[in-house]
């Protein structure tokens, strides 16, 4: 497993992150256990600043906040200077619990609903994301009654597929997100909400994808951008002063993964825009980008317990971990791929091949297939590495399983920044009919 962070071997043979024994962080909290190198974390934060402040273009870094929110990670992005990308509710909820600054919050979503824009419209959020002509309509006609003049940028699709897995791409023409600018549907929303008394339109906003390691996609996605804002400026006269070219930047989740240094898509894209806007004679806008993957995932590992190990003879050996699906279902949904090791035995030399499987109710649930390990025992520790994205935020209660807590881990200390859910947070919800009905 490829040690990430302050991830190490420490002189017991265990692995460590954050000074951390991982065999005494799964004693005292349990597993499965979500552990985040918070070090790691936040030099992705500042890998990202620096590179823009090197770059010299004016900048907001938001980090989407899909990947992984808590309080506690609201409050981590706020000191680390970046905005906040949010799609819900929930998490704008949970940042303004956090008292992350409402001004560098930017919502996004198809299908903001009523609800969530007047909440999003008491709070005096920075900018809003129009996804389409219905909020184009209902978000003028709220920002209207509750009498606020709203930031906004039209999200836009340029028709440019990334190479990643098919349902994490969304910059391509049939996309359930965005207004088309081939269709001329971005055109045409732009001039609407040009002249929508209640919206100050920054600019656009386009999303190529996920996972993405090359950066002609973004490239590409930026001299379609700079077509379609000059057609805008000569329809409309007007310029616009911002362009957010998303998130999707990758990272190594297992060998064969070979993303790019955090530094060098900020250049490739920020040397884009200036060639772009310049050949143009159209002012250099401010750009900003929306990293979630990129900030958290490497910085995540879980610590599984080993259980129940089943061998068929000549085929495959089993083993399974107290969790699965339900606190990483990428492998289930994408057929994501993830490296390991034994956290208790992490000097010792791989010795077999096995297969991890979750405990779901689902032959599905499986984490990884041919993994080479140790000899492997009932209750050692197994680390799976890069789990920080799209993990505990996608992860369910299917079988009624209880979410795993999450700690954050800093100079060999740890903190509680989620606890682990209980057997009665699952039926607090629940209501029993009265008798008399039933
Ligand atoms: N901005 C927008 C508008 C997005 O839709 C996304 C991700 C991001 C930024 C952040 O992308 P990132 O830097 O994290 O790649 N559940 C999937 C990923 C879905 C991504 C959705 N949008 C997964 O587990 O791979």
């Amino acid at each position: 497993m490829y040690l990430h962070g302050t991830s190490r071997i420490n002189e017991q043979g265990h692995l460590e992150i954050g000074g951390c024994d991982t065999t005494e962080l799964a004693k005292t909290y349990g597993t499965p256990l979500y552990v985040y190198d918070e070090t790691l974390m936040r030099e992705k934060c500042r890998a990202y600043n620096q590179a823009f402040q090197e770059s010299g273009f004016s900048y907001q870094v938001a980090y989407a906040s899909k990947a992984f929110l808590c309080l506690e990670m609201s409050r981590l992005a706020a000191e680390e200077n970046m905005s906040l990308d949010v799609v819900s509710g929930g998490e704008l909820y949970t940042a303004l619990q956090a008292e992350f600054p409402a001004e560098r919050i930017h919502f996004h979503g198809n299908n903001k609903t009523e609800a969530e824009l007047i909440m999003a419209l008491q709070a005096d959020i920075g900018c809003f994301v129009v996804d389409n002509f219905f909020e184009l309509e209902i978000l003028h006609d709220l920002a209207k009654e509750y009498g606020k003049i709203v930031n906004v940028l039209l999200r836009v699709t340029p028709g440019v597929e990334a190479h990643t897995h098919e349902y994490i791409t969304t910059g391509q023409d049939d996309s359930k997100f965005g207004f088309g600018i081939s269709s001329g549907q971005a055109l045409q929303a732009m001039k609407i909400a040009l002249l929508k008394p209640h919206y100050n339109v920054l600019g656009v906003h386009s999303h190529i994808g996920s996972q993405i390691f090359e950066t002609d996609g973004f490239v590409r996605a930026i001299e379609v951008l700079g077509t379609f804002l000059e057609s805008v400026r000569t329809e409309t006269g007007h310029a616009m002063k911002i362009l957010n070219l998303g998130g999707g930047f990758g990272i190594r989740y297992t060998e064969g993964d070979t993303p790019l240094p955090v530094a060098n898509y900020v250049k490739e894209m920020t040397d884009a825009v200036r060639e772009q806007f310049t050949k143009r004679e159209y002012p250099l806008p401010e750009i900003w980008i929306e990293p979630g993957r990129s900030i958290v995932g490497d910085a995540g590992t879980t610590l599984y317990t080993i259980g129940s190990i089943k061998e068929v003879p000549g085929i495959r050996k089993y083993v399974a971990v107290d969790g699965g699906m339900t606190d990483n279902i990428r492998p289930a949904l994408y057929n994501a791929s993830y490296e390991a090791m034994l956290a208790n035995r992490a000097y010792e030399e791989p010795e077999e091949t096995v297969s991890i499987a979750g405990k779901c109710c689902e032959s599905g649930d499986m984490l990884i297939w041919d993994l080479k390990l140790p000899t492997v025992a009932s209750w050692d520790l197994l680390a799976v590495s890069c789990t920080g994205a799209y993990n505990y935020s996608m992860a369910n209660n299917y079988n009624r399983i209880t979410r795993p807590a999450v700690v954050f881990v800093r100079d060999a200390q740890a903190h509680v920044v989620v606890e682990r859910e209980t057997f009665a947070d699952l039926v607090k919800n629940d209501r029993v009919r009265t008798k008399e009905f039933v």
